[in-house]
């Protein structure tokens, strides 16, 4: 059964990402974007942070509170039977969230070793509550309602975006642009219903004026007091103008126009931020400068910037006894992306305590002694024809003639075949072939486009190879 749901995912998932690729892709105007965006893609793996007082519970991040019943929105625990008790008591983890153990300098040691070149962190999820001293709202981590905040580093957005900043990462923003707090946006005069917002903004246009000022306001913010931010990566796509929907789709008859005013949102935060890359998820268009693919790995390139967000357990949010992917898992998933021209965005959920389970640091450091042998053929690369064959999968160096073939193993250990044969278009004039992390010299013949690599018999079987044998093709 659980085959047969992930098979249909699969084909689900395929089928989605056409539909995206088909989507138009608009190039960003603006050249600094342009010049971030590339420098973005060469960075190839990034760290994702899913964290919140929802951590508390070790439940899904938010979506617990949304009155639509799907399998991720049930209700867990001592409040779950009654609606509105449980939201009191899901807001009400603000005066217990007390994460003493935070240390953001121990994650960027990690995820530095690890080879990971940026960070997104939730500033704010659909919930609402904020992980950074807004002044918009009293519902977030710095309100002396909180225990935290009494902490010199409770403002946990502006100390991890300082502690990765000094390491050189890359700086990413996710910030909702739904909030289940906010009045403005699920009016208490009204259940909420659904993940949308529960009033009509076109009859109620103040109402709705002041939920664009919130979020402006909270943007401005995010965008002015915390350093050099390089995405504002924007989740919630339902919150669009209606006029971004399909209207043949059965979702538009019944949906609001919630035009949040990106044009003004994006521009201010450009003024602040200069060169900023803006990612309005899934709301395809000019602010959506890269697409996420989400628990995906799309089977053919795509014609524009992309990174897919996965998580490294089962869940975004922290829970307790997650089941981890295995590094080998990680690596492959790595590989798979970056073959693609893509790159991956790993979730680590922090607990309540502040700190990682320890499952996560291991799989890092593990990820971190492949790397610093393969990562040559990750970073500054891009996808080339015919992206892989069978197990085996190719990257070309953007600055050299340098090609890399990653060979995936099935697990920890590498064990190699006697000769290997790579079907690559015009590599007739092969210089050199080398394994990575073996100083051994490797034999190879061409003939008409096939690349045939000899293996010596001791290396077959014994050798100290991790994940991947990554054979550099120079020509
Ligand atoms: C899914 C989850 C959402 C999470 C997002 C990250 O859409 O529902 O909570 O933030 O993935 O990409």
């Amino acid at each position: 059964m659980k085959k047969i749901s992930a098979l249909l995912l699969l084909l689900f998932a395929s089928t989605l990402l056409k539909a995206q690729e088909h989507e138009s892709y608009v190039k960003p105007a603006d050249t600094l974007v342009q010049k971030k965006l590339r420098q973005w893609q060469d960075l190839k793996f990034g760290l994702f942070m899913h964290w919140g007082p929802y951590s508390e519970w070790g439940v899904v991040e938010s979506w617990s509170l949304c009155p639509e019943d799907e399998g991720w929105t049930q209700r867990k625990g001592p409040y779950g039977a009654d609606y509105y008790t449980y939201k009191k008591a899901y807001e009400n983890l603000l005066t217990t969230f007390n994460p003493t153990n935070f240390n953001p300098e121990k994650w960027v040691k990690a995820a530095k070793s690890a080879g990971m070149k940026y960070v997104i962190f939730t500033t704010k999820h659909h919930d609402g509550f904020s992980m950074f001293d807004t002044k918009q709202t009293d519902y977030k981590i710095t309100s002396p309602r909180d225990p935290f905040s009494s902490n010199p580093r409770s403002n946990v957005t502006k100390e991890i975006f300082n502690a990765f900043s000094k390491e050189n990462f890359m700086i990413g923003a996710y910030f909702s642009k739904p909030d289940w707090h906010s009045e403005y946006y699920w009016w208490p005069y009204f259940p909420p219903t659904n993940r949308n917002v529960n009033y009509d903004p076109a009859k109620y246009p103040d109402r709705w004026q002041k939920f664009k000022d919130f979020t402006y306001n909270q943007i401005g913010e995010l965008m002015t007091g915390y350093g050099k931010v390089d995405i504002l990566w924007l989740d919630g796509g339902w919150v669009r103008p209606k006029s971004s929907m399909d209207s043949k789709s059965a979702e538009y008859k019944k949906a609001y126009d919630q035009n949040i005013d990106m044009p003004k949102i994006a521009a201010m935060a450009r003024e602040k931020q200069p060169g900023l890359i803006v990612v309005d998820r899934t709301v395809s268009g000019e602010y959506e400068n890269y697409t996420t693919p989400e628990q995906q790995v799309p089977n053919e390139p795509l014609d524009h910037p992309w990174e897919s967000c996965i998580t490294m357990g089962n869940s975004w949010s922290y829970v307790p006894g997650d089941h981890y992917k295995s590094t080998n898992q990680i690596v492959s998933l790595l590989v798979k992306i970056v073959s693609r021209g893509g790159n991956l965005l790993m979730n680590i959920g922090p607990g309540p305590d502040g700190d990682w389970d320890p499952v996560a640091y291991n799989r890092l450091s593990q990820i971190g002694d492949w790397m610093k042998i393969n990562g040559e053929g990750i970073y500054e690369s891009t996808a080339v024809a015919p992206y892989s064959e069978g197990n085996i999968f190719y990257t070309k160096n953007k600055k050299s003639n340098t090609l890399y073939a990653f060979s995936l193993s099935d697990n920890d250990k590498v064990k190699l075949p006697g000769t290997i044969t790579l079907h690559l278009k015009g590599i007739n004039k092969v210089k050199k072939v080398s394994l990575l992390g073996v100083d051994r010299k490797i034999k190879f013949s061409t003939n008409a486009g096939a690349l045939t690599i000899t293996i010596p018999a001791d290396l077959q079987q014994n050798n100290k190879l991790t994940q991947t044998a990554t054979f550099k093709i120079q020509y």
